[in-house]
């Protein structure tokens, strides 16, 4: 069985008339083909550097040895690291590992570490955190692609004072920096105070490096197949490499979700799993989405203020809060669901009271055929009622598929990145908040730099509720 997209709600004659006219679908055949040329085009020069993660042997080598020699030897491992250095591994984590991972017994962990991932610097979670941590126990992974992003340096720049005070110089035994392999700072004290490090290849952004060092060795230092999950990229680049439209499953996601937007006016792209092991593929989705393709210009400069917004959701549970307003509300969205056909785990639900038609009913039935049932209930009320969507299902949440689902999408988000004109492999507006943060922080100081602008910008009291 292979992951299949079902995308027949998403086209007209199913939704009475709304929709997209699938006659408009079969005239984008030609632009898909630029599409997928213009990738080939950029990858084969060097550009697209995620589709070949799938072939680093040389890495895949250094990191399960690493994981190895280290997996079990630490009670504890710590990703510090943000945006796409930290939400393909927190996917990887709810999707792959037991529930409640870090809750189990180091026998239920099968002696694997507790994993955490810090993508905030809110200092209620992290002081308190810290604090309970056996640091002598931890390793901690530095992850990032420029080694100079604020949030992330400043959790490492805590961490290594803490490991120093406590551990003095073996505190570089509890420090691996996943990192550019030449530039910026990160790679810098990795050479100066011999760190543990490994690269992320110059041309993998961080929302295209789940399948690097990035994901791969925090997954493996956990148990996680990463080889299968090489395979299942491996495959589903295989099954994309075609520019026939119709038979390119990642074509076919960007293809509808950018004619949704741009032609019928369906500018919302609701991501659903009916999962909660994939919710948070859901939230890698909603980042990968919006940072490549909400741009301000093309390629060629021309100024568009492109870019559909991803909304993560979950079922069953936003049936109860999103889904009256994605059934009757505003015809401004595409509902994505991701399914499993096959649960590793179910629960039956007990027949109590046979007798009672308002409980009846469920008895003998179990907790994923309810599940199953609401999502294709509510597929089926959200297409009566002329709302597009689409299912994308796995044949099961396993390594294989994971690698499958990141690499469909991030396919996917290359092909629309060329249908908007625009490039999906920068963030200039991440860049500028960066850089003004490090204004502010670096430079001038924060009340100064707040004094320069307010000559620019309305006096705070003006437009202040207080
Ligand atoms: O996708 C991206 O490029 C960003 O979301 C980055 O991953 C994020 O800003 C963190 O950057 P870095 O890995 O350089 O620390």
């Amino acid at each position: 069985m292979r992951i299949v997209l079902d995308y027949n709600n998403m086209l007209a004659p199913r939704l009475g008339g709304r929709g997209i006219d699938p006659a408009a679908l079969e005239g984008m055949a030609e632009r898909f083909r630029e599409a997928h040329a213009d990738t080939q085009r950029r990858r084969e020069s060097g550009e697209m550097g995620f589709f070949s993660l799938t072939q680093e042997d040389d890495t895949l080598a250094s990191i399960e040895a690493f994981a190895e020699g280290a997996g079990q030897a630490f009670s504890d491992f710590v990703v510090l690291g943000i945006g796409g250095s930290a939400l393909g591994m927190i996917a990887l984590r709810s999707a792959l590992l037991k529930p409640s991972w870090n809750e189990l017994s180091d026998e239920e962990r099968d002696f694997f570490p507790r994993i955490h991932v810090l993508d905030n610097v809110d200092p209620a979670t992290i002081g308190p955190f810290l604090d309970r941590l056996e640091l002598g126990r931890t390793l901690f992974n530095v992850v990032s692609k420029s080694g100079g992003t604020a949030e992330t340096m400043s959790q490492y720049l805590i961490v290594r004072q803490r490991l120093q005070e406590k551990l003095g110089d073996g505190y570089r035994r509890h420090l691996l920096f996943t990192t550019d392999p030449e530039k910026g700072v990160l790679r810098q004290l990795a050479k100066q105070e011999d760190i543990a490090s490994l690269p992320i290849p110059p041309s993998v952004g961080g929302r295209f490096s789940v399948l690097s060092a990035v994901g791969l060795l925090p997954a493996a230092m956990v148990g996680i197949d990463v080889r299968e999950l090489l395979a299942g990229a491996r495959e589903m680049a295989e099954r994309c490499d075609t520019d026939d439209l119709r038979s390119n499953p990642a074509g076919l996601f960007a293809v509808l979700q950018y004619l949704a937007d741009t032609e019928a006016d369906a500018p919302i792209h609701v991501m659903m799993p009916y999962s909660d092991r994939l919710r948070d593929v859901a939230d890698w989705f909603r980042q990968l989405w919006a940072e490549s393709l909400g741009k301000q210009s093309t390629r060629g400069g021309e100024e568009v203020f492109a870019g559909p917004t991803p909304v993560k959701s979950l079922g069953a549970t936003d049936q109860h809060s999103q889904v009256q307003l994605y059934i009757e509300g505003p015809f401004d969205k595409t509902i994505t669901f991701l399914a499993e056909a096959e649960r590793e785990i179910d629960v039956e639900i007990p027949s109590v009271y046979p007798e009672l038609g308002e409980l009846g009913y469920l008895g003998g039935q179990t907790l994923g055929g309810l599940l199953r049932t609401e999502m294709l209930a509510t597929e089926a009320a959200l297409a009566r009622r002329g709302r597009m969507n689409m299912m994308l299902e796995l044949p099961r949440v396993d390594a294989r598929s994971l690698g499958g689902v990141f690499m469909l999408f991030q396919i996917a988000t290359v092909y629309a990145g060329h249908l908007y004109g625009v490039d999906p492999l920068d963030q200039p507006g991440v860049e500028l908040g960066k850089q003004l943060t490090y204004g502010i922080m670096g430079r001038a100081g924060f009340e100064t730099q707040r004094a320069e602008w307010e000559g620019r910008a309305p006096k705070r009291d003006d437009w202040t509720s207080r």
